[in-house]
């Protein structure tokens, strides 16, 4: 099989000529013939001044380097997209896709024998691999790791759940505006990740778990030295994987990993958008995901981890407990233990090398679970036939079986207009309903799933409502909030004819999310809907076109339809 610099020559219609070029171009930058001999490793470069959540990328790409080099292989650095959560217009997700074709391109454009892809932020991880996923070259995650905590006045802060918290109070009054101010230079104390069991923390969980990455690359905060250690270990790896040629992707994305990544992520009180990132990363690999055994997996499977949002502690606290091999060590029953990993070893061979927990509040035992259920539960019913998704975890409990009545808002831009108004009909008992925010609807599925407590309301003190929407929320957010409603309100599912006033049933025991009213009825307004001009402009050209055209459900990963490897998703659901 061509190697190194040889592999994927620009066409000249001259082979010799191709690689001649080529080598007279890299030679400008220095390079010796011993060098250009080597097999390649490729290495993303995702730095951006836009990105805190990078902030120690180039100090990763040069550890990663060194480890690459001592193992006898070439490390070539390559740009690509950076995606940062606060930075991303409209939306962080419209732009994950983008980010997958892009790296997938560049991977399959330029010469390389392996790749280790660094990343973080929320979409950067998930794009990354939903790329190497469809290029199968040898590959290894390096995430760029948590943040450490902050602290305020003797408490431990850290983004972002606390950022969401003492907003709230913030908006009921009970802080100030210097007080926040003050919050605000905490709560971010470093580079790196959010530091709770967020979307960032989540994804290199999962990615940990399904052996993509190496051990402990999920919780060594990004400031550490260690992480840096795990990168030079990385770019080692990858270089053996590079002369090796594997294991590829293909080899470590299989049904066995996709069943103990979403039992991990029951386990850890895991991002829901872990579920639509998993799925994607799966689509691409051609394994399917299955919403009823994730929900199985829930019911089966407590909450072992004490971590915020479904907790107390933080990403820095799980990782000086033991890490993740110290959680699967916990929950062996439940893994496929002969699960290969990018290490070499099996997940079991990981898991005998665990330490034990070392701190038994942080990593709980099954015997001694934060939660008795499982993270997420997938919720059914009229009001969303393909599935929606509660994080149970992180609702109130007294809201899990609610009777209320609908407060609608038609998009993100009239909840914004209308959520504080002095004069909005609503109450502690109603149902704030969020449609025409899902993937299309919005367009890019935003994280406002997470409805703010209409300011009346949380001035007298309430603090959390049933909130549904067809919108995402941060994995950093919490509240009995339903999301990511299948088929959304802008393709025509029933969440588009809820009406203020109509009553909305969720029972989480039982899985039901209903709309109150009868079939006929159901019928007449959806008939009625279809007849109704589109709720915007739908996008004509660009990018934006692309996306509105082509992305999936949230139920199918919201990727390209046709960027899925054949037989993973039913495209017509
Ligand atoms: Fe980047 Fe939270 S904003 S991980």
């Amino acid at each position: 099989m061509t190697k190194g610099l040889r592999k994927g020559l620009a066409s000249y219609g001259d082979e010799s000529f191709s690689l001649f070029l080529r080598k007279v171009f890299i030679k400008a930058m220095g390079y010796s013939d011993d060098a250009l001999d080597r097999p390649i490793v490729g290495i993303t470069n995702t730095y951006s001044d836009y990105n805190p959540c990078h902030g120690n990328v180039p100090d990763l790409i040069e550890s990663v380097k060194r480890g690459v080099m001592a193992a006898g292989g070439m490390p070539m650095v390559f740009p690509t997209i950076s995606i940062h959560e606060s930075f991303a217009f409209p939306t962080s997700m419209f732009l994950r896709n983008l980010m997958a074709m892009d790296t997938e391109e560049m991977i399959r454009a330029q010469p390389m024998d392996a790749v280790v892809v660094i990343g973080g932020c929320d979409k950067t991880l998930p794009a990354q691999l939903m790329a190497a996923a469809s290029v199968d070259l040898p590959t290894i995650a390096v995430p760029t790791g948590p943040m450490i905590v902050g602290h305020h006045r003797g408490e431990i802060l850290g983004a972002c759940t606390d950022c969401r918290r003492l907003w709230s109070q913030f908006r009921a009054g009970k802080v100030d505006e210097e007080e926040i101010e003050r919050i605000g230079g905490c709560l971010a104390p470093s580079v790196g990740t959010c530091m709770v069991m967020g979307t960032a923390s989540t994804m290199a969980c999962i990615l940990e778990t399904m052996g993509l990455s190496l051990p402990m690359s999920a919780t060594v905060p990004a400031v550490y030295a260690e992480r840096r250690r795990i990168a030079e270990a990385s770019g080692r790896r990858a270089a053996e994987m590079a002369i090796r040629g594997g294991p590829k992707p293909s080899e470590l994305i299989t049904t066995a990993s996709v069943f103990n990544a979403m039992a991990v992520l029951q386990a850890i009180g895991g991002s829901t958008n872990g579920i639509i990132h998993l799925t994607a990363i799966a689509g691409r690999a051609g394994v399917p995901l299955d919403l009823e055994v994730f929900d199985r997996f829930g019911r089966q499977i407590p909450v072992l981890l004490n971590l915020k949002p479904s907790g107390a502690h933080y990403m820095e606290h799980f990782h000086n407990a033991g890490g993740l091999p110290a959680l699967m060590r916990e929950l062996k029953p439940f893994l496929h233990l002969d699960a290969p990993t990018v290490s070499g070893e099996t997940i079991g061979d990981v898991i005998a090398q665990a330490e034990e927990a070392s701190d038994p509040d942080i990593i709980r035992s099954l015997a001694t679970p934060v939660k008795k259920e499982g993270t997420m539960a997938v919720l059914r019913g009229n009001l969303a036939p393909h599935g929606a998704l509660i994080k149970q975890s992180a609702a109130s409990p007294e809201l899990m079986l609610h009777t209320g009545r609908a407060v609608v808002f038609d998009s993100v831009g009239d909840m914004i207009a209308r959520i504080d108004a002095p004069d909005l009909d609503v109450h502690a008992g109603d149902v704030l309903v969020l449609r025409n925010a899902g993937p299309k609807g919005a367009p890019g599925m935003p994280e406002a799933g997470y409805l703010p407590i209409p300011m009346k309301l949380a001035r007298d003190g309430v603090k959390d409502m049933v909130r549904i929407s067809d919108a995402r929320m941060s994995g950093t957010a919490f509240g009995t909030i339903v999301l990511h409603i299948a088929p959304e309100a802008a393709a025509g599912g029933p969440l588009a004819i809820v009406e203020t006033g109509d009553r909305i049933l969720l029972d989480v025991e039982a899985r039901k999310i209903e709309l109150l009213i009868d079939d006929a009825e159901l019928v007449r307004r959806l008939t009625a809907w279809k007849q109704r001009p589109p709720h915007r402009k739908p996008a004509t050209r660009g990018y934006a076109k692309l996306f509105e055209d082509c992305v999936l459900q949230a139920n199918q990963g919201c990727d390209f339809d046709f960027l899925l490897r054949d037989g993973s998703i039913d495209k017509n659901l």
